[in-house]
């Protein structure tokens, strides 16, 4: 989809899509083309249920005396309940209408009301129209590359949105950063969308190279024998049974100060997990080729900053494995030998997103001493029984750093919930043999994944740990703004925070 920023003028062709708040009150675009329809509007809202609620839509097709293919009309609510959110979801139906109705082009001249001091929009008009059209390109994703048939029944038609607004400039320029997000968060989808035969730790690590380094991301990929050399005996043990080789991929941004410490993303990169010899269910094993989508968000994000150039060092650091059963395996009773040092007794394969974890955390605090580190990871099915899916789980040893992931959820979209760490759960832990097992045993299950990973945070590192398992994929009704199982969720989120606490 083309996108542009265009001054007021005549539309005379495509879509003219306008906006009324909250009571039908049109906007004064909407008056204008309710005239030049010769009150065609006026007329179609008597007789419809449209009474300007958010994300209500009036159609009229082909008006009498009018060059444009249709007018819409798009519900805005009550004006002072205008945000960020809202406007993103607004865009993304009015695009939606539009892929329904056909349509090829589109003029969006929805000017948000803004009445200083007193219920206007909590949205500046860049802004708005800023994050209205992000709204319209994240509705814009597609994942059809593995379809050969029936192509027309998948296509969308509307290639040309134009963004009507008296200043193209400043709007421009807030969708500038916003665009960049938009990439981060298509990347992060497309590779958990991607089928497990052909997004294997090698490939997503090539992926990785290709799409970031020529950002200005610096790569460096790890394979096996490097990581043998250096210890990571938990990660290898959970790839150890497949025949692709693992991977640890360290992306570096450097867009901030040089003295300055940067911060820190890892993410699990469970490519596809079967439970390696604690065999899933075949119920169970569906969809696990997203158990890489921590890895993807971390990549994502990394693509964004990079992408708008945010004034921040960052890092992403991410373990992609395999988790296969095989005569090679490791075996449910087997002993690891971290990174850290620290021992493993492995009692269920299947919880190998926090061995991944474990090596990838090590590896990020000693090498690069971050502000502060935080993972992602599709660590339990838990989580998913508790919060469901329209929260993530935070655990974290830092008040101020939760604080800070919760603001930028509730802004976003992109919500978590605090859940403790407690010397308590620590003790489900406890190996009979070794410094620890790898799972819990009993209930709980998120909590005692989360204090395993908490056994690998080094003296004074700020940590979050985000278990997205509820999150990072939808099989049933999808949301207005992400059209695709993969939904890319944690991009947005990660952005936000960087961007309202550490750029310089
Ligand atoms: N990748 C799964 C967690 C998961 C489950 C993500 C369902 C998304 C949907 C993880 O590796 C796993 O298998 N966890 C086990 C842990 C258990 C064996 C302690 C689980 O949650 O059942
Ligand atoms: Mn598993
Ligand atoms: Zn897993």
């Amino acid at each position: 989809m083309q996108i542009s920023f265009v001054a007021p003028s005549n539309i005379a062709a495509g879509a003219w899509v306008v906006g009324a708040t909250e009571g039908a009150v049109l906007l004064p675009a909407a008056v204008r083309a309710d005239k030049a329809s010769g009150g065609a509007l006026t007329r179609a809202l008597k007789s419809s249920r449209f009474t300007g609620k958010a994300g209500q839509m009036l159609e009229v097709l082909a008006p009498a005396g009018m060059t444009v293919s249709r007018l819409l009309l798009a519900g805005l609510g009550k004006a002072e309940h205008v945000d960020e959110k809202g406007l993103e979801t607004l865009g993304a139906q009015i695009v939606a209408r539009l892929y329904a109705g056909g349509e090829t082009a589109a003029s969006l001249e929805i000017e948000v009301p803004s009445i200083p001091g007193k219920g206007g929009a909590k949205v500046k008009k860049a802004e708005a129209a800023a994050h209205l059209v992000f709204g319209a390109r994240l509705r814009s994703y597609a994942f059809d590359k593995y379809r050969t048939r029936n192509l027309e029944e998948f296509e969308k038609k509307l290639t040309t949105l134009r963004i009507v607004t008296a200043d193209t400039v400043a709007a421009k320029k807030a969708f500038a950063g916003l665009s960049a997000v938009a990439d981060g968060i298509f990347l992060a989808r497309d590779l958990v969308n991607e089928p497990p035969n052909i997004l294997y730790p090698e490939e997503f690590a090539r992926r990785a190279k290709t799409l970031l380094s020529r950002l200005g991301v610096k790569i460096e990929i790890l394979g096996e024998a490097e990581m043998k050399k250096q210890g990571f005996g938990a990660l290898l043990g959970v790839g150890k049974g497949s025949i692709r080789e693992s991977q640890l991929v360290v992306m570096q941004w450097n867009g901030g100060k040089k003295s300055s410490k940067p911060i820190a993303f890892v993410g699990k990169g469970v490519c596809f997990d079967s439970g390696g010899l604690s065999l899933k269910p075949g119920s169970g094993m569906m969809g696990m080729k997203g158990d890489m989508a921590g890895a993807a968000a971390v990549t994502g994000t990394m693509l964004a900053l990079a992408s708008r150039k945010a004034r921040v060092n960052a890092v992403g650091v991410i373990g992609l494995v395999e988790n296969m059963p095989s005569g090679d395996a490791t075996r449910p009773d087997d002993v690891l030998t971290s990174l850290s040092g620290q021992t493993i007794e492995v009692l269920n394969t299947d919880a190998e997103g926090r061995l991944v974890l474990a090596d990838a955390l090590t590896y990020t605090q000693r090498r690069f001493k971050p502000k502060f580190v935080i993972d992602l990871a599709t660590l339990t099915g838990a989580i998913v029984q508790t919060l469901g899916f329209e929260h993530a789980g935070i655990f974290s040893n830092d008040d101020q750093l939760v604080q800070r992931v919760q603001a930028a959820g509730r802004t976003t979209g992109e919500r978590v919930w605090q859940l403790p760490l407690d010397p308590f759960y620590d003790k489900m832990i406890k190996s009979k043999i070794a410094d620890m097992k790898n799972i819990g045993g009993g209930n709980s299950g998120a909590i005692s994944a989360a204090q395993f990973l908490l056994r690998f945070i080094e003296k004074g590192t700020l940590w979050a740990h985000l278990d997205i398992a509820g999150v990072a994929w939808q099989d049933g009704e999808q949301k207005p703004t992400i059209p695709s199982w993969g939904t890319g969720w944690g991009v947005r989120l990660l952005n936000r925070m960087v961007k309202e606490h550490y750029e310089a």
